[in-house]
């Protein structure tokens, strides 16, 4: 007898195949909700003005993942990682030149969302896109297998995991994360992960590190943002010359003694990740603050002289 795969099961089968690329929805929301939470008052204004009122950061911080898979989307799907064609584990190293591709990286993107969502030309649909871009992809440059080309990002070296067939992308992008968090995404699991990364940002761990995190943001277009991204990359990418890419973990089970290696490294991305955004939603507030006085400024000059 033929029976009929039921459509939502055949859906989900379809869009859980291969091309992992991203953190996975558990990582970038805690991202955007570490990144929520260090906001300023002006950047709290500024984004909700931007998402709309009451839109968590959490909320759309994988659309851009979603946004690739559709046919409109597809340009973006380079915009997610840098192909560092470095030599791990011995010689990791991100160069521009050599790195990005034609059709653009994660740090292109950067920069290209940067400008965008300052460019009050833009229609507001475009600077809105541009916003949940920028979440997203200063997310994903934290993720050391998004900036490196071997194996595809490791995406073609075979773990598994709990005795199920992946690779080592995807255990870094979603099971060690939901390993290390204790469930998948929900407001739960996220409130209580991204909680106690906040906390060891503040007075744990991370507090002494967390300014060194930041020590290059630059809304610039122009000149320092795109110098930035690159350091950011060249930060995640080094790791893979510390832990990820270390051993030949091919074939291995990760869910063990790989895990256990890999739990600071991946807090510590992950925190990074969201005190940073925080901080460069901050100073793309500034700035704008800072224009809005600029056109301020000018109208009141052009009412004195008439
Ligand atoms: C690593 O870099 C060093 C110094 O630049 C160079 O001498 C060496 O050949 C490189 N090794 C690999 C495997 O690329
Ligand atoms: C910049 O973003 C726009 C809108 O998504 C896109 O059409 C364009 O290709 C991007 N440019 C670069 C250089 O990434
Ligand atoms: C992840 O969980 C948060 C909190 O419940 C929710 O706002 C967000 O939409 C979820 N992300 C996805 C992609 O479902
Ligand atoms: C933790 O750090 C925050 C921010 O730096 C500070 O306001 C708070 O008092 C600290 N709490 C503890 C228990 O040290």
């Amino acid at each position: 007898m033929h029976t009929l795969t039921p459509l939502p099961i055949l859906l989900s089968l379809l869009l859980s195949t291969p091309s992992a690329l991203a953190w996975g929805v558990l990582g970038h929301a805690t991202i955007a909700t570490i990144a929520q939470n260090y906001l300023t008052p002006t950047a709290q204004t500024y984004v909700s003005s931007i998402l709309g009122q009451g839109i968590t950061m959490a909320s759309i911080a994988s659309w851009a993942d979603q946004y690739r898979e559709t046919r409109a989307g597809r340009f973006s799907e380079p915009f997610h990682f840098i192909d560092a064609h470095d030599s791990p584990p011995t010689n990791c190293s991100i160069s521009l030149s050599r790195d990005c591709g034609t059709k653009g990286c994660v740090v292109s993107a950067i920069s290209n969302y940067t400008s965008r969502i300052q460019d009050p030309s833009l229609p507001s649909t475009e600077r809105t896109a541009a916003l949940k871009f920028l979440i997203h992809f200063l997310g994903d440059i934290t993720q050391p297998l998004h900036d490196e080309a071997f194996e595809v990002g490791g995406n073609d070296i075979s773990v598994t995991w709990d005795g199920e067939e992946t690779n080592l992308h995807a255990c870094w992008d979603t099971k060690m994360v939901e390993k290390l968090a204790g469930g998948e995404n929900s407001s739960s699991v996220l409130e209580a992960f991204a909680g106690g990364l906040i906390g060891e940002i503040d007075n744990g761990t991370y507090s002494s590190e967390k300014d060194s995190w930041i020590s290059c943001v630059d809304v610039s277009p122009a000149s320092g943002v795109k110098g930035c991204a690159v350091e950011w990359a060249t930060d995640a990418n080094a790791l893979n010359c510390v832990y990820v890419l270390v051993g030949d973990e091919s074939g291995v089970e990760l869910d063990g003694a790989y895990y256990e290696g890999a739990r600071e490294y991946l807090g510590e991305q992950i925190a990074k990740g969201g005190y940073r955004l925080g901080a460069f939603l901050n100073g793309l507030a500034a700035a704008a603050a800072e224009g809005g006085k600029g056109e301020l400024e000018k109208v009141v000059v052009q009412e004195v002289s008439e």
